[in-house]
């Protein structure tokens, strides 16, 4: 699928469930989310059905998202049928690891290829903090389980936020010196409820290369990724830097996301959204209908002005 700037979207980004079983303090509120109804949210099927019509439409990659993903009833169903789909080169879960060392084998014997986690800091206290309650070991674990059987490669996901994390930069990147590993930064984004202390907390991919002057630039495998990578001199792990607000990657976008409720986003950053349910409940042409989506994606995010996302990143999906 071609969008109106010339772009190739081949990416496709699921969330089965905006339901999760930490409560992340820039990516939910305390009290969770506003339940869906129970008939507004895909069925396994539903969403099956709605991917093999995007492969069919040329989407080659996709990533199953949350919430957390690993906490939908059936998912190694899902994931195994979606797998089973002809055309896919690249499929992956991002997850928060915790259901990890339970389901990792699962997921490779699903054929998943690999799973980006979503991992803070490396301070249980800490942990414990920005999760609301969550245990820093079950992570640890599934991530060992998740190289142990094969998911490769591992990318953590780290959003940093300024007053919390910015003092473990260093053992994040240290991580990458003898592992191979990937750790991602991320820049904060005012997505939900976050918006109220995003600005205040942020910290930008620009002002760690600063500081970290001896992490050397790597060429970009996939132009379409979101991070730009580094390494350290001798590191077996590369550190990425994924930048939205500070430097835009839109020109390269190649990303659709649905949502749980079967919504479709174009753009992360944007707060319109297609509702694909009633035409998949209907019956309707549903390739006409997504290629027709397709042309509205815009052209770029416009956060500059002062404009947040009011979906929660948990609805989202990253
Ligand atoms: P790879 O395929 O491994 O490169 O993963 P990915 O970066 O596409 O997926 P992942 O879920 O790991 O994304 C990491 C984070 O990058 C997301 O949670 C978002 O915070 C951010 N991100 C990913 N895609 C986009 C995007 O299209 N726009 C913006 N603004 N941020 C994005
Ligand atoms: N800004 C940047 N990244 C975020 N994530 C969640 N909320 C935000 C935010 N406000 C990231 C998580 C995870 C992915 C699903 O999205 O860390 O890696
Ligand atoms: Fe794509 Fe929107 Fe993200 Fe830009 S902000 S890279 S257009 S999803």
């Amino acid at each position: 699928m071609i969008d109106s700037y010339g772009r190739n979207i081949n990416y496709l980004r699921i969330s089965v469930t905006d339901l999760c079983n930490l409560r992340c303090r820039y990516c939910m509120p305390e009290e969770g989310i506003e339940k869906i109804q129970h008939y507004e949210i895909l069925r396994l099927e539903e969403i099956y059905k709605l991917a093999k019509i995007f492969v069919s439409l040329g989407v080659n990659k996709i990533r199953i998202t949350g919430g957390e993903p690993l906490v939908r009833k059936g998912i190694i169903n899902l994931i195994e049928n979606i797998s089973d789909l002809e055309g896919i080169k690249d499929f992956a879960i991002t997850t928060n690891g915790i259901l990890l060392k339970k389901y990792a084998r699962d997921l490779k014997n699903a054929g998943l290829n690999r799973v980006n986690i979503s991992l803070d800091t490396l301070d249980k206290k800490k942990y414990y903090d920005i999760t609301r309650g969550g245990c820093l070991k079950n992570v640890l674990e599934g991530i060992e389980e998740a190289r142990k059987v094969g998911l490769a490669p591992v990318k953590l996901n780290t959003v940093l936020v300024g007053g919390f994390n910015d003092s473990e930069i260093e053992s994040f990147i240290n991580l990458t010196k003898n592992e191979k590993i990937d750790i991602r930064f991320i820049e904060l984004m005012p997505i939900g409820h976050t918006k109220d202390w995003s600005l205040d907390r942020f910290i930008s991919s620009k002002a760690i290369l600063d500081k970290f002057k001896e992490l050397k630039a790597i060429t970009k495998e996939d132009v379409s990724s979101p991070a730009d990578y580094y390494k350290l001199p001798d590191g077996k792990g590369r550190i990425g830097f994924i930048s939205p607000i500070s430097c835009k990657f839109c020109k390269n976008c190649n990303r659709v996301r649905l949502t749980a409720d079967g919504k479709v986003k174009n753009c992360l950053l944007s707060n319109d959204e297609m509702d694909l349910r009633p035409a998949l409940r209907n019956g309707e042409d549903l390739k006409k209908i997504i290629v027709g989506l397709i042309k509205n994606k815009p052209k770029e995010h416009d956060l500059e002005d002062g404009k947040y996302i009011e979906r929660n990143m948990a609805a989202i999906g990253g």
